[in-house]
């Protein structure tokens, strides 16, 4: 696939790897609808697009974990564009903490934005895609969605749960020219860990990526076609290790686990 005039739709644009996503894709000639809660993030990075030659962007705020505000957003992207050709499920947020003392309120916010908010965009989205005979879902997980991660049940849970989503609609709608694409990114730096309380972790500085590094990676992968991705050489080896070797990886993650959190 060629980005060049595709109508892509982007959850979670106004930070992190949405942006850099935003920045890539416009470069490589994508017609873009930004969306996330904070206007102003939308609207500076809307005109960036524009001034360095991108298509003027739709920018949308949306709250994706609230279903009458995504009916709206699609509304708006049927009404301004006929439709959409790729839909990028990258809203996300994390809540670093114990599990026996954490606020079951931000678990909520997590699941509902997450795992609620991505079925929720990808329900508005799919009739008109199976309608036009082709289009494109994609969906940000995380290595934590594969590897889970101490102190991040919920969050982990989230993503091993946007993997199973991603893989069961992959056998439902190949057949119908739907193609689905599932990314796990390892670490990023973005303001994701200082929001979900977990800056303070040295893994975080030591490991992570760019978010440009792992927008261009994304861009490179939805385009090649690969239904998953893993932007992250050390995540990529964390993933198999644990399939390959679960007791010894378990064993030794423990002890990591124990120094590091
Ligand atoms: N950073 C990492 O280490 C890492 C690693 C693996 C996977 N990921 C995943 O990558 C994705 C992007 O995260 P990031 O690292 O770029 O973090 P980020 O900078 O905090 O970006 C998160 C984005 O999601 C948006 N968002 C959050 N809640 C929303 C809601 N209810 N409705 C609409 N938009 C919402 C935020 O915008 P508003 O606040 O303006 O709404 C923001 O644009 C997430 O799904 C995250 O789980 C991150």
């Amino acid at each position: 696939m060629n980005w060049d005039d595709q109508r892509v739709v982007l959850t979670g644009a106004s930070s992190g790897i949405g942006r850099a996503l935003a920045l890539v894709l416009a470069e490589r000639g994508a017609r873009l609808v930004l969306v996330a809660r904070r206007v102003q993030a939308l609207a500076e990075l809307g005109s960036a697009i524009e001034e360095s030659g991108g298509h003027r962007p739709l920018v949308v705020p949306c709250d994706v974990s609230d279903l009458a505000q995504v009916g709206a957003l699609h509304a708006e992207v049927e009404a301004q564009w006929g439709g959409a050709d790729v839909l990028i499920n990258n809203a996300g947020r994390g809540y670093y903490h114990s599990f026996a003392d954490a606020d079951v309120r931000e678990y909520e916010a997590v699941v509902q934005t997450n795992l609620l908010g991505t079925i929720y965009c990808t329900r508005a989205f799919l009739p008109g895609m199976l309608a036009q005979g082709r289009g494109r879902l994609v969906f940000i997980s995380s290595i934590a969605g594969e590897f889970p991660v101490p102190k991040h049940a919920v969050y982990s849970a989230t993503k091993f749960a946007l993997n199973g989503l991603a893989e069961s609609l992959d056998y439902e709608l190949a057949p119908q020219g739907i193609g689905v694409h599932l990314v796990g990114p390892g670490l990023v730096h973005t303001e994701f860990a200082e929001r979900a309380g977990s800056k303070h972790l040295p893994v975080q500085k030591k490991f992570a990526k760019s978010a440009e590094e792992v927008a261009e990676a994304i861009a490179d992968a939805v385009a090649a076609g690969k239904h998953k991705s893993v932007p992250d050489a050390a995540a990529h080896l964390l993933i198999k290790l644990r399939q390959h070797l679960p007791r010894l990886t378990r064993f030794a993650f423990k002890r990591v686990c124990r120094r590091f959190h």
